[in-house]
């Protein structure tokens, strides 16, 4: 059985006494078991709000991007083992916004989704298309590569654990969401693609995200798709009373 998992992406925001606030208020909610909650917190806040996670078997922290060397002469990056050391089990990569404003491109995400594995940590691996692919109806070729490029190198165990975020960019931040139809449509394509590089129990076994402008009042009909198995959310992570909506939007 794949896991149901709502994760918040919090991206560039809140200073580390309102991220405190957030997860104390988060700690003492109540999600239904099932549903596994990872939130994504700017670097400098993790190793404060680590313990918080603690509170519940189904809370996790995850850091929104790292660097694939251990350690070594890369100034200003975060590696895997510091980030695992404070407690952080899951990392968001290949986010449009590290391949767009930061040049990220399928090779350089590839080495990291390997080293996180390595290290024992659990990738989130995002993808999606930009307007102009979507509107030459190429967003399934276009994801497709993504996914080969990114995650096809993988041996049959490590595929499994991967977590897979489909992100259509023109849904990010813009208020405008993938119709329920048209994220459940890719969400089968990428499952499909799984089960054919590797096999259908496989592929069964993979939790794929929707992304992109989810909230409280759209949350349950996305969720609802039947290889939609959760989401990755931005602006309505922020809020931890309407996080807790989408959180338990979740189908029971
Ligand atoms: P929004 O939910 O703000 O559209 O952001 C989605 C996202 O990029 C999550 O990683």
């Amino acid at each position: 059985m794949r896991k149901a998992i709502v994760a918040g992406n919090w991206k560039m925001n809140k200073g580390q006494n309102e991220a405190i606030e957030c997860f104390t208020a988060m700690a003492a909610q109540s999600w239904p078991d099932h549903v596994q909650v990872v939130i994504a917190a700017p670097f400098t806040h993790l190793s404060s709000v680590a313990k918080f996670t603690e509170s519940k078997s189904n809370f996790f922290l995850a850091a929104q991007n790292c660097h694939p060397e251990a350690n070594g002469a890369f100034t200003g990056e975060v590696s895997i083992p510091m980030l695992k050391e404070i407690g952080v089990t899951h990392i968001i990569i290949g986010h449009s916004e590290r391949r767009e404003i930061f040049k990220e491109d399928n090779k350089f995400i590839a080495r990291k989704v390997n080293a996180i594995l390595e290290a024992g940590l659990i990738p989130i691996f995002c993808c999606g298309e930009p307007l102009s692919i979507r509107k030459s109806n190429n967003q399934q070729d276009y994801v497709e590569q993504q996914i080969q490029e990114s995650l096809f190198q993988l041996g049959d165990s490590d595929i499994q654990k991967v977590i897979i975020a489909y992100e259509p960019i023109w849904a990010i931040g813009t208020g405008e969401t993938a119709s329920p139809d048209e994220a459940q449509e890719m969400h089968a394509a990428i499952r499909t693609m799984i089960s054919e590089r590797y096999n259908v129990e496989i592929a069964d076994l993979i939790s794929i995200l929707y992304g992109g402008s989810v909230k409280p009042a759209n949350a349950d009909e996305i969720f609802s798709g039947h290889d939609v198995d959760g989401g990755l959310v931005g602006g309505a992570s922020l809020d931890p009373v309407i996080f807790e909506q989408v959180i338990n939007s979740y189908p029971a």
